[in-house]
């Protein structure tokens, strides 16, 4: 099992209890599947493309940098001696260029369907929310939001179009937190690039602090109802990982913390796309550390030099992911009840209000 304890499923959600990431994973489970990615032209996505290729399985990855994106494609070609890897040019920004991402998959697909959509492509720019310019004009030109573009709405047309695409998909299962993924080798799986920024506020960089917990908001919020469409989602939320992403200046300013590891985050997101039975799960991915929990639970820094194994991976708010769903299921719970006490004619009543609200007729009763 990938999980503690079945003690700690969430009574009718259909999703993994919290994980233990003690417990080993087979990256070669990836084998057959196939596989978008977004923004695979460097950093992550391309350590993505890279790992899941030489496992055997079909990629297919967007990004608006063609001539990377082609030479990634090449060499990953070339060192993996995998053929069903493919560049697609694609703006996240653009519908149609993810439309048409989507439908090159589809067809480069060796089963005719897409078993993963990983919403990688991110950017993160000088933020100028919070610094005023000239305060001597009669009002401010409208902004532009870059990064709410690319890691909000480009997420969003990713999650809409993956939502469309994953059910659509050949011969594919339908996820089962109690499947056997070494048996199951594809289901439907919707991995998000959230970041710590998903869990704090950037005290330099406001807009792109919103656009990453605006994307944990969009996975806590479809987790719960995923299963119904037989897809499941998961989020890594990295720390500061040496990617070109990660700017001179903010490389001073976290200096002595330490940065995080491509590898892990990749180790992370295998994790994820390999085991079938994970759905609704968050983890962070962080500089290696030494830390284990002590009798409370709570984390303890033993020193580098302790004779404790160092981890960089560990899943976040694992039981706030448990109980806001349960909060969700209690106000389901509610309005079933207060439904069902109110009885039928007063659900036709409702339900002929609706209908004539519908028809233009609001307000009358
Ligand atoms: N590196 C970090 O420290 C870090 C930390 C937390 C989260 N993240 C997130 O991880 C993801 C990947 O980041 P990375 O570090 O690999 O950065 P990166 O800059 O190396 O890669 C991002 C890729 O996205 C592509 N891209 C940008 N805009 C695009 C668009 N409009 N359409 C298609 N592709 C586009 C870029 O061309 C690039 O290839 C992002 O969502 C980022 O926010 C990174």
């Amino acid at each position: 099992m990938a999980t503690t304890s079945d003690e700690r499923r969430p009574v009718d959600m259909h999703q993994s209890p919290p994980l233990d990431l003690s417990i080993p994973y087979d990256p070669a489970w990836v084998k057959g599947r196939t596989i978008l990615v977004t923004g695979g032209a460097s950093g992550f996505g391309a350590a993505f493309v890279r790992k899941w290729a030489g496992h055997g399985a079909t990629v297919i990855f967007g990004d608006i940098n063609t001539e990377q994106g082609d030479q990634v494609a090449r060499d990953v070609q070339k060192e993996t001696g995998n053929k069903n890897v493919h560049f697609v040019h694609c703006d996240v920004t653009d519908w149609q260029s993810q439309v048409n991402l989507f439908k090159e998959a589809v067809k480069l697909s060796p089963h005719g369907g897409i078993d993963t959509v990983v919403a990688n492509a991110g950017i993160a720019k000088t933020d100028t929310l919070q610094f005023p310019r000239d305060l001597s004009v009669a009002e401010p030109k409208q902004p532009k939001w870059p990064m709410l573009d690319v890691n909000l709405t480009g997420v969003m047309y990713t999650s809409h179009l993956a939502i469309f695409y994953l059910p659509r998909n050949p011969g594919s299962k339908d996820c089962n937190t109690d499947s056997d993924p070494a048996t199951t080798p594809r289901d439907r799986h919707l991995l998000f690039l959230g970041s710590v920024a998903s869990l704090m506020g950037l005290p330099l960089s406001p807009q792109y602090a919103a656009s990453k917990h605006a994307v944990l908001g969009l996975f806590r919020s479809l987790r719960a109802t995923s299963f119904a469409q037989g897809i499941r989602v998961n989020i890594v939320c990295p720390y500061y990982i040496d990617t070109p992403m990660m700017p001179t200046v903010l490389r001073v300013v976290i200096a002595g913390g330490g940065l995080g590891k491509v590898e892990d985050v990749v180790d992370a997101a295998t994790r994820f796309t390999a085991d079938s039975r994970v759905l609704g799960r968050g983890v962070v991915v962080g500089p290696k550390i030494k830390l284990t929990p002590d009798h409370n639970g709570e984390l303890k820094y033993h020193g580098e030099d302790a004779d404790v194994e160092a981890a960089a991976v560990w899943e976040v708010y694992a039981d706030d992911f448990q109980y806001t769903d349960a909060s969700v299921r209690a106000i389901v719970n509610t309005l079933n009840a207060v439904q069902k006490a109110r009885g039928w004619i007063a659900w036709g009543k409702d339900c002929l209000a609706a209908l004539a609200y519908g028809v233009g007729l609001g307000g009358k009763k």
